[in-house]
């Protein structure tokens, strides 16, 4: 049987949905707007096409990179993996595969995308605004994620045990440039400077920063996935940037990602 309800120290009950998911957020509410079912499903036929494979290959690479320095602490069962603004929690559950003895968080305002973050066995997923205080104990989280997601860095350093890490993604200047240049995408995100300036306060100057760049063939309808998973999918309908990107015959993108890394 699967997870049922969850009860916080006060005795409030949050009673699980019927897809896995808990919701903290009811009779809260929160004044952000969550990716929509069609967003996220556009997400993971990205995602499950490959497009951002080398992204895996390389938070795979940073955590098995890591366990040599803390393998007693990867070894306990206790290992915590949490992912913030996880979507569908498909970088959160190929971690989880590189440590079959950890276990996952994956906090996002979208249902939609919790439903499939709820789908692996050693995930709890939490519908939870990012903005307010962390549903997690502090020093209790050995690895954070966040991936091209808002970040409370305060709440980041808070609940990321001494020696853990966290490891921030975010797009690089050429990012879905041939998207950008047709006009389809906005420029995205900070640059990596300004990401830097961000984490500072809490946790000084990253341990590493790398870059993963690839250029990833894909037909109109991949390229539109690719425009309506972000904000843009918000406001476009998914048929129209389609026959848009056929006209336009973009067949490349290219892939360019910041993968910085600040230690606890
Ligand atoms: C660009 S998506 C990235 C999803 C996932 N990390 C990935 O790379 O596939 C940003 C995610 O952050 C979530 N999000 C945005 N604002 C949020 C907030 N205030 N609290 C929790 N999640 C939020 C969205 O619902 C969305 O799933």
């Amino acid at each position: 049987m699967g997870l049922q309800a969850l009860r916080c120290p006060s005795g409030h009950r949050f009673d699980a949905a019927r897809q896995g998911y808990v919701n903290l957020l009811s009779g809260r509410g929160t004044r952000f707007t969550a990716d929509s079912a069609q967003m996220i499903m556009a997400r993971e036929r990205v995602q499950d096409a490959g497009v951002f494979a080398a992204l895996s290959e390389e938070l795979a690479r940073i955590l098995i990179q890591d366990l040599p320095q803390r393998g007693t602490a990867w070894a306990a069962e206790s290992a915590l993996l949490l992912d913030c603004g996880a979507g569908t929690g498909h970088y959160l559950h190929q971690l989880l595969e590189v440590i079959p003895s950890a276990h996952g968080i994956a906090l996002d305002l979208s249902t939609a995308g919790l439903k499939r973050a709820a789908r692996h066995p050693r995930t709890l997923a939490l519908a939870w605004d990012l903005w307010q205080p962390l549903p997690l104990a502090s020093d209790s989280v050995d690895l954070l994620l966040d991936v091209f997601a808002p970040r409370n860095v305060a709440e980041y350093a808070r609940v990321l045990r001494p020696g853990g890490l966290a490891v921030v993604v975010t797009p690089g200047d050429s990012h879905l440039i041939e998207l950008r240049s047709a006009g389809m995408l906005e420029v995205q995100g900070q640059k990596l400077h300004q990401l830097q300036e961000q984490m500072a306060p809490s946790f000084g100057a990253p341990e590493q920063s790398t870059q993963v760049t690839t250029a990833v063939p894909v037909d109109a309808g991949l390229a539109a996935d690719l425009v309506f998973m972000g904000p843009a999918g918000h406001h476009h309908d998914h048929d129209t940037l389609r026959e848009s990107l056929l006209a336009r015959e973009v067949s490349q993108v290219t892939v360019h990602l910041d993968v910085s890394l600040w230690r606890g």
